[in-house]
């Protein structure tokens, strides 16, 4: 069965002013969707032609490992914006707090971080196994996943995320970004993230 690509979680003109319909449309329809077509490609002419996109991610290599973690990677950006705006909860807050000062110290560490990618790039809020919140830039098709980080928030910091709307301006689309961050999804995320962790240490304790 190819992989097939995952609708939006809203319409594709719900995300306006921020990323026009016309945007969106052009990344989910067209950049994300060519990630998966020329993943399904690659998976026909081999052995296992039904893996999930995690096991290409993981054990996948060249042009079929970085496709599945594009197309894995835009499957969640998309999860991380909504039309239907919430600020963090309390619990992400305190934690964005502690660990930057504020909710705008995160957030310009985070834009600091993005502006930093000298081409194609994601980056990302991340669990690590130490049990912190942290920034991670990922060049080209990077994943956290595969350096053992959680991801609980990411940023498309490729062209194509930015370009059609907001020309050359990157950090004006960062800016903007804010207006539109699924927090609750993120929040969820890290309380996933934490339980796992815990899960995990409770384990080595048996
Ligand atoms: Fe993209």
């Amino acid at each position: 069965m190819p992989l097939e690509l995952p609708s939006l979680p809203y319409a594709t003109d719900a995300l306006a002013p921020v990323i026009s319909a016309h945007s969106l449309r052009m990344h989910h329809e067209g950049v994300h969707a060519d990630y998966l077509k020329r993943l399904n490609a690659l998976l026909e002419r081999g052995d296992n032609a039904s893996p999930s996109l995690e096991q290409v991610m993981s054990t996948g290599r060249g042009e079929a490992q970085a496709c599945a973690c594009q197309a894995w990677n835009h499957t969640f950006f998309w999860q991380c914006l909504t039309p239907w705006y919430h600020p963090p909860g309390q619990a992400l807050e305190t934690a964005l707090t502690a660990r930057w000062g504020s909710l705008e110290g995160f957030q310009e560490a985070f834009m600091a971080s993005a502006m930093a990618h000298f081409m194609g790039g994601w980056t990302w809020l991340v669990y690590t196994p130490q049990g912190r919140l942290d920034i991670h830039n990922a060049v080209d098709a990077g994943s956290p996943l595969l350096k053992g980080l959680t991801p609980l928030l990411a940023v498309d910091m490729w062209e194509h995320a930015w370009y059609v709307d907001f020309g050359n301006d990157r950090r004006k689309y960062l800016q903007k970004l804010w207006k539109i961050i699924n927090w609750p999804f993120v929040e969820q995320c890290l309380e996933d993230a934490m339980a796992t962790a815990q899960g995990r240490r409770n384990l080595l304790h048996v």
